[in-house]
């Protein structure tokens, strides 16, 4: 028997995060300096509330927020996959060009899922940005324009990321032990 440590064991520091998230926003803005009225970040619940926060006040760009939030049925069950909206953004999105704002992207589905659900409500332009993408673990093809970190196949938290809900609010992505 093992108890989860108190603190995980940093997988990307604080700093790294913080140098990383201002290439991202010079990046992005550069990508659309010619978005007249500057872009919408669309932030999925909950995990991506903190690189939301950080990135939208680093983009050289008008922006304004909304957000989504999901859940996602049983990882292993029968409806793996699957996935519902919880929470509905509070405005349309028509004409808009609009930037997902995701914690982590690793089978896939709940971007895709996410992706197709606004491609139909007709913004100007959709893309991605992902704090942490786990290239391992892909099982759909779904474009990921902006990604901040390539990691492998382990369980992080930290930096809004969680498990049951724990760890979010610690200031660097930690890894966390699997499971005995
Ligand atoms: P998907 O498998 O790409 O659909 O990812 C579904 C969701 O699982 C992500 O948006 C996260 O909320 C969560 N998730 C996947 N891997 C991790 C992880 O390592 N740490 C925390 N959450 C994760
Ligand atoms: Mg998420």
């Amino acid at each position: 028997m093992t108890s989860r440590p108190i603190l995980p064991p940093e997988l990307i520091s604080r700093e790294r995060i913080a140098a990383r998230v201002s290439e991202l926003a010079q990046t992005i803005g550069g990508d659309y300096a010619d978005a007249e009225d500057g872009i919408l970040l669309i932030g999925v619940l909950k995990g991506a509330f903190i690189f939301l926060a950080d990135l939208a006040r680093a983009l050289p760009l008008p922006n304004a927020v909304d957000f989504l939030a999901l859940s996602s049925y049983g990882a292993n069950g029968a409806a793996r996959g699957a996935v519902r909206i919880v929470l509905d953004l509070r405005a349309s999105i028509r004409g808009r060009h609009v930037l997902i704002v995701e914690d982590i992207v690793d089978t896939g589905h709940t971007l895709a899922y996410v992706r197709k659900m606004l491609a139909v409500r007709q913004p100007a332009s959709l893309r991605t940005c992902a704090l942490v993408i786990k290239p391992a673990r892909r099982e759909l093809e779904v474009p990921v324009e902006y990604v901040g970190f390539e990691i492998p196949d382990v369980w992080v938290v930290g930096y809004g990321l969680d498990h049951s809900d724990q760890y979010r609010t610690l200031p660097y992505i930690g890894a966390l032990p699997a499971d005995p």
